[in-house]
Parts: structure tokens; sequence; C-alpha cells
């Protein structure tokens, strides 16, 4: 596997890949892996000729100095992860490669889907996704790009970049989950073992509102009552709970009858904030 410590290297390594005509399919990730990183990559790695990863925490995304600081890093284990999972190249890089411009960098609208929920929390928060997102795509060039349920509202506004952009097809992933049901994510690392144990409530949360759909309630409000109810134990602070119509985000909170929903919750453990979503209707994670 190729390892890069700069974007302008991985850039052209993609270029002479590109000219011999093979296909290139990409992960972008701030690394940290686990095993949902590790199932985008496998399926990059099955469905193109072959497979590139970045690992690159981006400033432009975090609110929080603290949480920017905290964020786990470990780019040596990662490498040797990526490198059995069979991805080609990976690259990394620093602030002043991937934005050379500084405080003179123009950030990108993210669009509709950034309205609300992640976009209304964390203000900014997806101009920097979209900024570095696009920025990605110009050095790598790849024909598929493969991002996780997990961090749904940010696929869709991923979705609508690359079809601005004229980019790469957008693949969207299922959700890894542990043992407990929680979502695999690089911030359970810093969640002590009990707090892990708890935090698998949110995910208890989803699955009862699910069940709740599936044994014939269609109300916006049971449905959350329920998700609610077993998401709340005294540990965790919930943020947001809501049910949104996965086809048209625009649309806003639902409320009444539904005929489809993608339910999302975002709570905090201590310092720790963690996010999911699951789709009531239909067979998704
Ligand atoms: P990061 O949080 O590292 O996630 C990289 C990709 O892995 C994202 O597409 C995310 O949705 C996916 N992912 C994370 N946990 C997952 C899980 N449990 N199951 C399935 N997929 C999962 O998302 C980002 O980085 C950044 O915002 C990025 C897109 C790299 C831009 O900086």
């Amino acid at each position: 596997m190729n390892r890069f410590d700069s974007p302008q290297a991985a850039r052209e390594w993609c270029r002479r890949g590109s000219r011999s005509g093979r296909s290139l399919g990409f992960v972008p990730t701030m690394g940290a892996l686990h095993a949902g990183h590790l199932g985008l990559v496998r399926r990059a790695v099955a469905e193109n000729d072959v497979a590139c990863v970045s690992v690159f925490v981006n400033p432009l995304q975090f609110g929080d100095r603290e949480d920017f600081d905290n964020y786990p890093r470990h780019f040596e284990r990662d490498a040797e992860l990526l490198e059995s999972a069979g991805c080609a190249m990976v690259f990394r890089g620093t602030p002043a490669d991937f934005f050379p411009e500084g405080d003179d960098l123009l950030r990108e609208d993210p669009g509709p889907a950034a309205c609300g929920l992640e976009g209304e929390q964390r203000p900014g928060h997806f101009a920097g996704v979209a900024t570095v997102v696009k920025r990605l795509f110009e050095f790598v060039q790849p024909s598929q790009a493969y991002f996780g349920e997990k961090d749904f509202q940010q696929l869709l506004v991923i979705r609508d970049l690359a079809e601005r952009l004229n980019g790469p097809v957008i693949v969207g992933c299922p959700i890894h989950r542990e043992a407990s049901g929680l979502a695999s994510s690089s911030r359970n690392e810093r969640l002590t073992a009990a707090e892990r144990e708890r935090a698998a409530c949110i995910a208890e949360g989803l699955f009862a509102a699910r069940e709740c759909w599936q044994s014939g309630e269609r109300n916006a409000q049971r449905l959350l009552m329920e998700l609610r109810k077993r998401a709340s134990n005294g540990a965790l602070e919930l943020e947001y709970a809501e049910l949104r119509d996965p086809l048209n985000w625009s649309r806003g909170p639902l409320t009444g009858t539904v005929e489809r929903a993608q339910a999302l919750i975002a709570a905090s453990l201590g310092k720790v904030r963690l996010i999911d979503n699951l789709r009531l209707d239909g067979t998704h994670s």
C-alpha cells in the first residue's frame, strides 16, 4: 500500500491511475479507524479497480477547539488496518496542505440539507465538511466515493454537493454497530466501559421506535415518545430526537401521520457527543 504525507503527492498517484483507465473508489475519513470505516473501505475495494482513503482531521468542521484537539489520532494503526483491508493508497496532510489560502479560503455552501439538527447544533459544521470534501474530490477525482449512513445528514449534504460539482457517484453504506447496538464511532474511544454500556440506550430507543412502527404505529409524536422514553437514562443528555422524511429533508420535522420516517438522535455523555439514526420503515440499518 502506498502512503503519502501530502494531498499533492496523492493527487499525482491518482492522476497516473486514472490515465490508465482504472476505476478509483475513495473513502474520506478523519482516522481513528474502526469497523464502520473498514466496512466502507472493503466495499470500495470490492467495487473498484483500486481504493484509496484520506485521513485528515478537518479543523473547519469543528466548532469547539477542545473537541478538535481531543479527536483521537493513530495514523500508524490506521495504515495497518487499511493495508489488511486491501486499500491501495492512504494519504494525510496538514491544514496548510489542504487549505493553502489560509484565512482567504472560501467556504462551500452546504445547501438545504444542512438545515436543522446537526446544522443547527453545530453552526458552520456542514460548510466545513462540504469545503473539505470538495477539495478532497479535486485531489483524488474518484469514480465513486463512499460515505456512511451513520452521518445521515452529512450523506445528504454530500449527495447535493456531488450533484452540483458533477462529481463522483456517492455510495451510502449501512451503519456498523457494536454488539450492544451502539453505533461504532471514533468518539466511543473516549467513553469508559460503563459509559459505553449506558450509551447503548441511544440505539435501544431507535430500535424501540422501529418496533412500534412495525406494530402499526404511524403517528410521529407517539413514535418519538417511544424513542425518547427508551433513549433517556440519567447519564445521557438528549440534545434532539426527531423524525424526518428521508426522501424530502426540506419538509422539516415530521408531525401527524407519516408514511416513511428516518429517526435521528443526538445525545451527550459527559463531554462526548454521540449521534445515531435509523430508518423506521424498510430494511435499512
Ligand atoms: P469520519 O467521522 O472519520 O467518518 C468517515 C466516514 O465513515 C463517514 O462517511 C462516516 O459516515 C462513516 N462512518 C463512521 N462511523 C460509521 C459507522 N458506525 N457505520 C458506517 N459508517 C460509518 O465523516 C467524517 O469523518 C468527516 O466528516 C469527513 C467526511 C471525512 C470530512 O472531513
